[in-house]
């Protein structure tokens, strides 16, 4: 009798570690599925940028910083976050028009949000990051870097001047690319 139970006992603990042997083996196929899977498909709107010629060649190139108003009439604003300031430091925009923020990173991930704004992203090196928003009031918001990115974190911030609508056509219709007024 004795003998009997315990190979009952035996038989369940057998198919019960198997059972746990298979949810784990599940876990990892599902793991390592998914890693793969976004790493050789990441999401259709990630838009990937090369760290080490990003001030050399293309969209973010120092030139190219800061606001300027594109082809099809959309307001950019395009910057650069590095230990320990953002370029530019002084970014216009214009009032009541939506503006799109497009930034990265050339060393750290760095944080980015403009004063009472719903504005706040991350900048990440190697990747772009956007998002599109409107200011409401004419004046200047302050644009602290959010994410803890070294010894000079603290100091890390720009500004951002708000300006009327007509008042930042004119500018942009005299210069391609906007700056804070210079000096
Ligand atoms: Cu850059 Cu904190």
């Amino acid at each position: 009798m004795h003998h009997a139970s315990e190979l009952v006992a035996d038989a369940a603990e057998r198919r019960w570690a198997v059972i746990v042997m298979a949810i784990i083996a599940l876990l990892l196929g599902l793991m390592i599925f998914t890693s793969l899977h976004w790493a050789t498909m990441p999401p259709s709107r990630v838009e990937t940028i090369d760290v080490r010629t990003l001030h050399l060649k293309g969209e973010f190139v120092e030139s190219n910083l800061g606001t300027m108003v594109d082809k099809d009439g959309r307001v950019v604003a395009r910057l650069v976050g590095q230990q320990y300031s953002f370029t530019p430091q002084c970014i216009v925009v214009p009032v009541g028009v939506p503006v799109t923020f497009r930034g990265t990173s050339s060393d750290a991930i760095h944080g980015f949000m403009i004063g009472r704004t719903n504005a706040n992203t991350m900048l990440i090196p190697g990747f772009i990051s956007t998002f599109t928003t409107t200011f409401p009031t004419a004046g200047e918001q302050l644009m602290p870097c959010h994410e803890y990115c070294g010894t000079g974190h603290e100091a890390m911030w720009a500004k951002v001047r708000v300006i009327p609508a007509e008042e930042f056509f004119a500018k942009a219709k005299a210069a391609e690319r906007l700056s804070c007024v210079p000096g």
